[in-house]
């Protein structure tokens, strides 16, 4: 079990890597929707890929503006898209109005549907009719999740509503006036099995706070209690990290 390694100096070095990628895959003709992440690893690489897609050539960026489709890991329960501490509106200031998308091309899950489970259910079959993830984006939780799949996970967990754990409320509370109580309890999130499904995947870690976990990653055998080490077993994944993170 082997996975692909880029160590980069910074997280800007990152971001323009990570970006190339995404640029690279957006312009092959035939290919599967582009799976999305949000969270601060994020907006430096949205940054650089705002900026590489307008270098393009005016009708290579109108091609993948026709043809852009991707779908986002996951949405809190109980927020509206235009909540500003949504994922959905996250997407919205960070790539689809800046690039000129239709909301329509970026998919969340829909946070304030009466039943988020059956919404997991419809966001999963919507995404499997679009014929699965071709190129997926990951950041990693400080717990080892990714997407929201709170350890213990298995590498079978499909998508779905689940509880946040203490630790990801925490970590996420920055944009909720740094409240961790103010952060929704639950989420919607695609599951392992969505995400492993993809064709290609990019973990991207920056900063030296996820030193500890990337180590536990990149050493320990796939298991439950870090969601992220199931990727091990994926194919074509590659660990994109700046040497903050590899400092662990
Ligand atoms: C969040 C999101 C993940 C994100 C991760 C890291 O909770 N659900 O998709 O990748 O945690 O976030 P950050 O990049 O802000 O550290």
């Amino acid at each position: 079990m082997s996975v692909e390694l880029l160590a980069l100096p910074d997280a800007q070095a990152v971001a323009t890597a990570v970006a190339e990628r995404v640029c690279q895959a957006q312009l092959a003709e035939l290919r599967k929707p582009l799976g999305l992440a949000t969270g601060r690893t994020m907006e430096p690489v949205y940054a650089a890929l705002r900026l590489q897609l307008g270098l393009l050539k005016p009708q290579e960026q109108q091609a993948i503006r026709d043809g852009w489709l991707s779908f986002n890991l996951d949405e809190y329960v109980g927020l509206a898209a235009d909540d500003p501490r949504s994922f959905a509106a996250f997407m919205a200031d960070q790539l689809q109005r800046p690039l000129g998308l239709r909301a329509d091309q970026v998919r969340l899950p829909d946070g304030l549907a009466a039943d988020p489970q059956a919404e997991a259910h419809r966001y999963a079959t919507a995404l499997a009719a679009a014929g699965g993830l071709g190129l997926q984006l990951l950041g990693l939780g400080g717990n080892g999740h990714v997407g929201f799949n709170e350890p213990p996970c298995a590498a079978q967990a499909p998508c779905r509503c689940l509880e946040l754990s203490p630790a990801t409320r925490a970590q996420n509370a920055g944009a909720f006036g740094g409240d961790a109580g103010a952060v929704p309890a639950r989420a919607i999130t695609l599951g392992l099995v969505e995400i492993l499904a993809a064709e290609r995947i990019l973990l991207v870690v920056t900063g030296a706070a996820k030193a500890g976990i990337l180590r536990r990653v990149l050493e320990e055998p796939p298991h439950d209690n870090l969601p992220a080490s199931w990727l091990k077993g994926h194919p074509a994944v590659t660990v994109i990290a700046d040497a903050a993170a590899l400092a662990g």
